[in-house]
């Protein structure tokens, strides 16, 4: 970092005009350049799990890794560092500066809408895959940002919404992932959009206190894009840099309220030297480049770290002498379900890439098996959700006949502007020439089925879809929201239905005005004549009761797990349930994957052979899957939330504000600290997950009397009971049931893997901070740690902790 004085030095080169500027994004990824000071612009993209660069473009693919969840379940901190350091090459092969990841938001209801994007119920689970996931990518000077501070833990009205949470689990619980990225030397903090305890976060306090003062943040707090919507609260608190541009609540406005004395100019000069000091870490400030990143590993090295990191985060939930898989053994395999096909293999919203090539489950499997087993695949009843944007598995450029779609930009007076080959109709940002006024996207469909098909437009405003001379669609459709993700990300889907005959060639032109505010998005969908539900039921129980396994995707649609809206509930929908039932009635050796971003009711789950949680597993996930499947890999994920049987029996569901509040009642007590004391008992707990072999809990160790403030390490002995190697996620819980202050039942602590060979025994070491035992206190406005005995318990999981040791803690000096 260069020195304070050099940093005074260029600040005073400023004008009060250009330090204003600085403090205002350029356009919607890029900072300004300011040439006084040598400032070069940087851009920044989201994350997590892939790095878009500036452009929503699918021309521009990028390499896409499991959803945040599906890292979180990995339990392997060095694992995600790779990955986050692969994030970083990414970001350097696009020419971004500042990855947007990772979410340190918590599962706090499963019905939270970014739950996929978020990696954890657990604060400190959270904390640590977050913070390696902040060291990977700064590992190759490439900076992350630490979102969203603080407590946006769910999506109904999250611009809006003020979040009330007492200050213990505001420091315990919410604060603590965004502290552990801070130590790990996270380079940037994005304020959310929604506000806590009264005040909207990009006007904060907790922006100084305790991310500046108490925690020794130095970097740039950047604010969610368009969550600024005020000039001297937000200026006056710790916020340095208002995003998108070059609009926005500062600007002008700011040098006005800094002339009137509204803000001090010390404020800006302090925004402006975070600025010019991560400009200096990112090689865009002076004479100095950019530092070199590591070489780029191959594309198949990074096709294999991927495919090994979805493996990795698969959770199996129950296996009953099913899995894996063996190939010598099998002569005809049953894929079933429409999401085998259509693995999703990520969630939705701004964290969406256009992935380099997606492998799907049936692909994988097929890979597997070929010229070894057959492979049958029936696709069960169809999926709800909106019909799926057109590309060229569906359609052709009318013009030159390519697989894909036409885009064309049109004047008020219908003249072409401009016209460009897409390969496909989920266009958000088309380039708009002067005088643009509609954009079109013209599609010559070849169905292969003749029926009722389902069309869909998405955008706001007057639009349109024409299908041959048939006027399908012809409205004006008014924007009912300011959420700027919404707006240009995941417009609302609008569907009609007409019919079409297999083998014709009709033409779909869909066409959306451009009026000012509706944002620039326009998206086509098309989905074929839905089957009869029962007829296809049948077809897939036809094939289980025929084969030697049948396996079963099931999941959720891009309805349900989406940013920019919660869900509603837990359910699988569209006759999924019905569908794995039917099959696992007509074939015990069923094998359920369930693939979703986060939890679904699964009330068949004791009657199937085996069950798998894939999330949302990234491009490699069809291939990674038939590795676990067959047993190449060991299925290494642990939960990284708690899974309840039903919505209703989930302790801590709210995710509506009344008027404009949302409580978190629950106070510390999320996740399995809130099932453990509700005394219920969910479907799956927090840390289940088994591998192919099994283990005994023989002993745990640890010192008997520690003084407060000590770290400290337990050590447990584990046995490999079972036939295969493997490896194991030894967890470790304190508890203190005779504290004189609240204490979750039990909390999540610290946690080691081991590896073992068959009738092994090895001991995993754990090692568990001294913050563990630290809680805030409200009056004292400080931490304390409360002297007394407490219990340490290690196990499988938070429901499943075998062994136990009482420890005093003695008063230090
Ligand atoms: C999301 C952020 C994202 C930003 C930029 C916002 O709507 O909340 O997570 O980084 O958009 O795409």
């Amino acid at each position: 970092m260069r020195d304070e004085d050099e940093l005074d030095r260029l600040i005073d080169k400023l004008t009060p005009e250009a330090k204003v500027r600085l403090l205002t994004g350029a356009d919607t990824w890029r900072t300004a350049a300011e040439p006084a000071v040598e400032l070069r612009p940087w851009v920044m993209s989201d994350g997590p799990a892939g790095v878009r660069g500036p452009s929503w473009d699918e021309r521009h693919t990028a390499v896409l890794l499991p959803s945040a969840t599906a890292l979180a379940a990995t339990w392997d901190e060095p694992l995600v560092e790779r990955l986050g350091s692969l994030l970083a090459l990414e970001a350097r092969r696009k020419g971004v500066h500042v990855v947007l990841a990772p979410n340190l938001n918590l599962h706090r209801s499963p019905l939270g809408g970014r739950h996929f994007e978020c990696l954890s119920e657990d604060p400190e689970l959270t904390g640590r895959m977050g913070a390696a996931l902040v060291r990977g990518v700064q590992s190759q000077g490439v900076a992350a940002a630490a979102k969203h501070y603080v407590a946006n833990d769910s999506e109904t009205d999250r611009l809006t919404v003020d979040v009330r949470v007492g200050e213990r689990a505001l420091r315990e619980v919410y604060l603590a992932p965004f502290e552990a990225a801070v130590a790990a030397g996270v380079r940037v903090v994005m304020a959310g959009y929604n506000a806590v305890n009264g005040r909207t976060t990009t006007a904060s306090s907790l922006l100084t206190t305790p991310l500046r003062t108490e925690w020794g943040f130095d970097g740039v707090v950047v604010s969610d894009w368009g969550a600024v919507r005020s000039t001297c609260e937000t200026a006056r608190a710790g916020l340095d840099l208002v995003m998108p541009g070059p609009e926005g609540a500062w600007g002008d406005a700011l040098l006005r309220a800094v002339e009137r004395g509204e803000v001090p100019q010390e404020a800006v000069d302090a925004k402006v030297r975070h600025l010019l000091q991560l400009g200096h870490w990112l090689g865009a400030l002076g004479s100095m480049d950019r530092p070199p990143s590591r070489p780029r590993p191959r594309p198949a090295a990074v096709r294999a770290l991927v495919r090994r990191a979805a493996a990795a985060g698969t959770v199996l939930l129950a296996n009953r002498d099913v899995l894996p898989l063996d190939t010598e053994r099998l002569a005809t395999v049953a894929v079933i379900g429409a999401r085998a096909t259509r693995t999703r293999t990520q969630g939705g919203g701004s964290a969406g890439v256009f992935p380099q090539a997606e492998v799907g489950l049936l692909d994988g499997v097929r890979g597997r098996l070929r010229g070894r087993a057959e492979v049958v695949h029936v696709p069960g009843p169809a999926l709800a959700g909106p019909p799926p944007a057109l590309d060229g598995t569906l359609c052709t450029d009318p013009d030159s006949g390519a697989p894909g779609v036409l885009l064309r930009i049109l004047d008020a007076d219908g003249v072409e502007l401009h016209a460009e080959h897409r390969f496909c109709a989920r266009q958000l940002e088309p380039e708009l020439p002067p005088g643009a006024h509609t954009v079109e996207i013209r599609a010559q469909l070849r169905p292969r089925e003749t029926g009722t098909w389902t069309f869909g437009i998405a955008g706001f405003g007057r639009m349109s879809l024409r299908l041959d001379d048939r006027e399908l669609l012809n409205g004006d459709f008014a924007r009912e929201t300011d959420d700027p993700a919404l707006i240009h990300v995941m417009p609302p889907v609008r569907t009609v239905t007409a019919e079409v005959t297999a083998g014709t060639l009709p033409l779909l032109v869909a066409r959306r005005e451009l009026a000012p505010d509706t944002g620039r998005a326009v998206i086509v969908g098309a989905a074929p004549p839905v089957p009869d539900t029962d007829a296809a039921l049948d077809a897939a129980a036809r094939a289980a009761r025929t084969s030697d396994v049948a396996i079963v995707v099931v999941g959720t649609t891009e309805d349900d797990e989406c940013e920019g809206r919660d869900r509603v509930h837990l359910r699988l929908g569209s006759d999924q349930d019905a569908l794995v039932r039917a099959v696992a009635a007509a074939n015990p050796r069923t094998v359920v994957i369930v693939n979703s971003g986060g939890p679904v009711e699964l009330p068949w789950r004791n009657e199937v052979g085996a069950l798998l949680l894939s999330w949302f597993p990234g491009q490699e996930g069809g291939a990674a899957l038939a590795d676990v499947l067959f047993g190449l890999r060991e299925p290494g994920g642990r939960l990284p939330t708690t899974w309840p049987a039903t919505l209703a029996d989930a302790p801590v569901t709210n995710t509506s504000p009344s008027d404009g509040r949302l409580d978190y009642t629950e106070g510390l007590h999320i996740g399995h600290r809130g099932w453990l004391r509700a005394g219920r008992t969910p479907a799956y707990w927090f840390g289940h997950g088994l591998g192919f072999t099994s283990w005994d809990y023989e002993e745990l160790s640890g010192p008997p009397e520690l003084t407060v403030g000590q770290s400290f390490a337990v050590r447990v002995r584990v046995r490999n009971t079972g036939p295969r190697s493997g490896r194991e996620v030894v967890q470790v819980y304190l508890a203190r049931p005779d504290g004189a202050v609240e204490y979750p039942r039990r909390w999540f602590a610290g946690y080691a893997a081991v590896h073992a060979r068959a009738g092994q025994t090895v001991t995993a070491v754990v090692h568990v901070p001294a913050k563990a035992l630290r809680h805030w206190d409200e009056r004292a406005g400080r931490w304390r740690t409360e002297s007394g005995p407490f219990r340490v318990l290690a196990g499988r999981s938070a429901g499943d902790v075998p062994l136990s040791l009482e420890v005093a803690l003695r008063a230090a000096g």
